[in-house]
């Protein structure tokens, strides 16, 4: 395993609220080497002291001992260096890798992710076993990818590249694979014949408060898209893999997406809803609506976005996948629903057959893990008369175990080496060229960004593209 993390943009919200935190866990939890240290790297200009002060802070509220925050503190250093000038970089941080086995973890917006790179290859801190690890997004379409991946290729060999996607470090993410690939009754039908869709929701209730200006450049489509969504999907659409190896996993997944049809001008407007968030009620609190005067001067971009994806493969010809995700809905959830065909033959008269609910396999994921199968049953009761049929779940609710932060197990991994988790350049590269061509369906249909009041489940259009799922799953529609 290796022993430094230099964090790049250590200052930043996400290394406060995820990385330190899953840090504190991993050092509470005793999982880190011995010797670990982390070299915390920003622009601010604090000295040790003044960084552990700022962290210690930051880590106040988390309960985990003093003492475990304070031996993370002493096992951190800060180091202040512009991140836009590889120069300064390697000057600042030539020496640190010495007797270390170092990891490098970009927690930076995209543009600096070659200025990094180039500085820590001029400092020799990417030498073998030397690895990188990088947050979304990896640029803002097929083109900016590419470059970042040439520029990133020409430092260091992809085996040694981890490029992060948070949903694949998720407990409940990782049991699509166990419960795909460990079940026969699953794999059975896992199939166009018999499956009539598959619906993907990511709903929030936050809205893009604090981050205006990132997400005026990326929108619903490629901030949560691109990569989570499209995961997802990659998990529920693939061929079985031969091996849980990263190589083979991945070549899987980058099947999949390969397969998705490219969005047209002339059909884009019946496949795909855009909205975006107005001023509303969420959990009972008045909040703002997503400002268009913040966002001044650039092409406007949605806060919902709702599409009908099609998978040109044996396995999927004919099957919708709808995938819908959006900011400041009416309730936090994430969950993959399967909707089953209906039976071949139909016996009963209550409900006549046009009224039976299809067989469905909810896999809940956020906030609470469980999987539900529902399945038609006549439980009602002993009295005599026509059997009266209702859907009733088949409930498998997750055993209470500890849960992690997603990026605790993404971060043990990138330190032992293991990428199964992590997405490969031609999946980043895949995953853009078949969002270009939504966007690209966008602009030419002119299609329109719809208002909808922030605590509902979106624009009244976008209705067909969320499951009909049960009461308890979704609140009122
Ligand atoms: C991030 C997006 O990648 O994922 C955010 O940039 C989004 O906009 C977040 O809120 C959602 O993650 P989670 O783990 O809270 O579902």
């Amino acid at each position: 395993m290796h022993d430094t993390l230099l964090l790049f943009g250590a200052t930043g919200d996400l290394a406060a609220r995820q990385l330190f935190p899953s840090l504190l866990h991993l050092l509470r939890d005793r999982l880190l080497p011995e010797d670990f240290r982390i070299v915390a790297v920003a622009r601010h200009a604090y000295d040790d002291e003044a960084f552990r002060a700022w962290l210690g802070e930051r880590l106040a509220g988390i309960e985990n001992g003093a003492e475990v925050r304070a031996e993370l503190l002493r096992r951190t250093e800060y180091v202040a260096v512009d991140l836009s000038q590889p120069e300064a970089i390697a000057q600042t941080l030539r020496g640190y890798a010495d007797g270390h086995r170092c990891v490098s973890y970009l927690a930076t917006p995209p543009y600096l992710f070659v200025p990094i790179a180039q500085g820590l290859k001029g400092a020799g801190l990417l030498e073998e076993p030397s690895r990188l690890v990088l947050e979304k997004p990896i640029g803002s379409d097929l083109e900016s990818a590419r470059a970042i991946n040439a520029a990133l290729g020409a430092c260091l060999g992809e085996d040694r590249i981890f490029r992060i996607d948070h949903y694949l470090g998720k407990a409940a993410v990782q049991n699509l694979l166990a419960l795909r690939f460990g079940n026969t009754l699953l794999e059975a039908v896992w199939h166009h014949r018999w499956i009539e869709s598959v619906d993907i929701l990511v709903a929030e209730t936050a809205g893009v408060d604090g981050r205006e200006s990132y997400y005026a450049d990326y929108g619903a489509l490629r901030d949560m898209v691109q990569n989570h969504v499209l995961q997802l999907l990659c998990l529920i659409a693939m061929e079985p893999p031969a091996s849980l190896d990263a190589a083979v996993l991945r070549d899987e997944k980058l099947k999949v997406l390969r397969a998705l049809r490219p969005f047209r001008a002339d059909s884009v407007l019946a496949d795909s809803v855009r909205g975006r968030y107005e001023a509303g009620l969420v959990d009972g609190e008045p909040v703002r609506g997503f400002s268009l005067q913040a966002v001044q001067g650039r092409e406007p971009v949605e806060t919902f976005v709702a599409l009908r994806a099609s998978i040109d493969n044996w396995r999927w010809a004919g099957v919708p996948f709808r995938l819908c995700t959006g900011k400041r809905l009416a309730e936090r959830v994430t969950q993959v629903v399967v909707t089953f065909r209906p039976t071949s033959h139909w016996l009963f008269e209550k409900p006549r057959r046009e009224r039976a609910t299809p067989n469905r396999l909810v896999l809940r994921l956020q906030p609470q893990e469980n999987v539900e199968l529902e399945l038609m049953s006549s439980l009602a009761g002993p009295e005599w008369g026509a059997l009266e049929l209702q859907a009733l779940p088949l409930d498998l609710s997750m055993p209470t175990v500890q849960r992690r932060i997603a990026y605790e197990r993404l971060l043990l991994d990138a330190l032992n080496g293991n990428s199964t988790l992590f997405v490969r350049s031609d999946e980043v590269e895949a995953a853009w060229t078949w969002i270009d061509s939504i966007i690209a369906a966008w602009r030419e249909a002119e299609t329109p960004i719809l208002p909808y009041m922030a605590g509902s489940w979106g624009p009244a259009a976008a209705a067909n593209f969320l499951p009909q799922a049960p009461a308890r799953t979704l609140g009122a529609q």
